[in-house]
């Protein structure tokens, strides 16, 4: 039998009114603390509340408590969450995918990204198809970009570049809502230590088309606080950095970024996105706030030929379709797209069985269902 493959080319067929889709919404959450040990509660959830701007960005670098990404987490923690609520409701989500919304961003990205390509892994399970990603993969492909911006020059290591963004959330986030931390802790954010172990992760209920999705992922901040009423919108802040626009160059490449930004913010629901911008050596320079909503249209109107949101969109819905048909069956499926290609294949690497892909504590809290 040949592989299937889905064809990305060419975009045009995916041009037009976007396919519907549904408003986020979340149905349940979990925490990492800053061991980056698992909690089903909301402990680390942060507030936005504005950095000072002049900062250092590379401050405190050499303190930097880094998570471990050597350890492969496939969807545990997802897993987890999702049994939770599911025990709580008495039944099954009906979900048509489960997946991590990075997952999602690299698929929904596709038509107009192909430098970096990807593989993940899929298996079926109680008609829903379950995505992880590829951690062979991922840890190639992380190496491969590190070592090409280590060819480009300047004056920062890709450590350092990373350490900015994460700094940026340390300045920029509180523990408490405002009005509940003391001004002493709000001044003194630029000596805090900066981890990267702890986040707080949303668990929404979308959909694209007529594929129904569940997806988890971090959301770095609140603006107020969670609404009372279940499902409604959150005011949930995602915090970016990007260098300081300076010519067409430079407004070209942030065009591009927005729209991994608002594909990553499309899929939680996050209505906000709070941009740092820095200068070259890493100083905090600027903030701006950006709707999430208003970003496909600006692009639009500007005239952004590089992206389409409405593509995007179609794109997904189009290929989800398709994967549903073809992962039919039990067993391990990898979805890749290698880089510069213009399709992406499926096809089985496992006869039987779910590999690392669903916890044992999952599959048997769903035979008892
Ligand atoms: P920036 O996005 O400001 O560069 P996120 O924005 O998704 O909340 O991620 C927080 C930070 O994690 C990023 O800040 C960046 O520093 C780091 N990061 C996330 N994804 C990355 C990737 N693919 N490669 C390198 N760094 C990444
Ligand atoms: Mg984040
Ligand atoms: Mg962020």
């Amino acid at each position: 039998m040949s592989t299937p493959v889905f064809d990305i080319q060419p975009i045009g067929r995916f041009n037009g009114e976007s396919e519907p889709v549904k408003r986020p919404k979340e149905f349940a959450y979990f925490s990492y603390d800053e061991k980056h040990e698992f909690h089903l509660d909301d402990s680390s959830l942060q507030w936005y509340y504005p950095p000072r701007l002049g900062a250092d960005l590379s401050k405190g670098f050499d303190k930097f408590d880094k998570h471990d990404e050597s350890i492969d987490e496939h969807l545990d923690s997802l897993l987890k969450t999702i049994a939770a609520h599911e025990q709580d409701e008495g039944k099954k989500i009906d979900a048509n995918v489960v997946t991590w919304r990075g997952m999602m961003t690299k698929m929904m990205s596709a038509p107009f990204e192909d430098r970096d390509g990807f593989e993940m892994n899929a298996t079926l399970y109680q008609d829903c198809i379950f995505i992880e990603d590829n951690y062979e993969s991922k840890q190639f492909s992380k190496e491969q970009q590190t070592k090409q911006q280590r060819g480009r020059r300047g004056q920062f290591s890709p450590e350092v570049m990373t350490y900015w963004g994460y700094k940026f959330e340390t300045l920029s986030c509180l523990p408490q809502p405002w009005g509940e931390v003391s001004r002493e802790y709000i001044e003194n954010r630029d000596e805090h230590i900066v981890s990267n172990k702890a986040q707080y992760c949303s668990v929404v209920r979308t959909g694209i088309g007529k594929t129904v999705l569940c997806l988890g992922g971090e959301v770095d901040a609140i603006w107020d606080s969670k609404p009372t009423q279940k499902g409604a919108p959150i005011n949930w802040i995602e915090l970016k950095t990007s260098a300081e626009i300076r010519d067409d160059r430079g407004m070209n490449n942030f065009e591009r970024k927005l729209m991994k930004f608002w594909i990553q913010s499309f899929l939680l629901g996050v209505p906000k996105i709070v941009v740092g911008f820095r200068s070259q050596g890493g100083i905090l320079t600027k903030l701006e706030e950006i709707q999430t909503a208003s970003i496909p249209e600006t692009a639009a109107k500007r005239g952004v030929r590089s992206w389409n949101a409405n593509m995007c969109i179609n794109f997904a819905s189009a290929f989800l379709d398709w994967l549903k048909t073809t992962i039919n069956d039990e067993g391990v499926w990898k979805i890749r797209r290698r880089a510069g290609s213009s399709a992406i294949e499926v096809f089985k690497v496992e006869e039987v069985g779910h590999g690392s892909i669903l916890t044992e504590e999952f599959i048997n809290w769903r035979i008892k269902l």
